[in-house]
């Protein structure tokens, strides 16, 4: 199978070489961390948040939400409605788990492209969009860390929009 057949089928995670790499020794690591970006984010911006099953993508994602919110709620995992909206002081959120998206297609139909331009996105199993992914996204691959509760988290990016906003992954 050739490299861009694969990237369609999900095969490959459509991101560019890391540039920047750390540990998240615990959830409470991971949600700092989430919470640090939160506040240099702005409508527009897509984040694609990869890794294999409980590796901590929507824990990610439910931090830096509650962190935009002025009274944080309830965020669930968006696994069956694929998409949830938030309304934020910076802006409408979106949160996409298209782990089981059917169709690339299906993307439109969501309205995930217009999202894309507008609001905040995060987006759980970003290799389900193949070509599709925004090439401008700031990429967080979340993988197992050395024990249970540790993860490693690699960021890519090639937009020159992230090399101000994420001094914490920098370091
Ligand atoms: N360092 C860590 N960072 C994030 N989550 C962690 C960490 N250590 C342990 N966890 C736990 O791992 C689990 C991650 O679950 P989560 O739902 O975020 O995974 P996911 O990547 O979204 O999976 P899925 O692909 O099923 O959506 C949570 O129970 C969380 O508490
Ligand atoms: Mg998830």
């Amino acid at each position: 199978m050739d490299a861009c057949l694969a990237a369609r089928r999900g095969y490959l995670a459509p991101m560019s070489p890391p540039r920047a790499a750390l540990t998240l020794a615990s959830p409470e690591d991971t949600c700092a961390l989430a919470a640090a970006l939160a506040p240099g984010l702005r409508p527009g911006d897509v984040l694609l948040l990869s890794g294999e099953i409980g590796a901590g993508k929507t824990h990610f994602a439910r931090c830096l939400i509650q962190a935009l919110q002025e009274m944080p709620e309830d965020v669930p995992s968006p696994t069956f409605t694929l998409v949830q909206s938030y309304d934020t002081p910076a802006g409408e959120v979106w949160h996409a788990d298209l782990y089981r998206l059917g169709d690339p297609d299906q993307v439109e139909e969501l309205g995930l492209f217009e999202a894309f331009e507008t609001a905040i996105c995060l987006v759980e199993w970003p290799d389900r969009l193949g070509e599709l992914a925004p090439p401008e996204a700031l990429s967080l691959h979340f993988t197992a860390g050395e024990d249970e509760d540790a993860r490693r988290l690699e960021a890519a990016w090639t937009d020159p929009r992230w090399d101000g906003v994420i001094p914490p992954l920098a370091a």
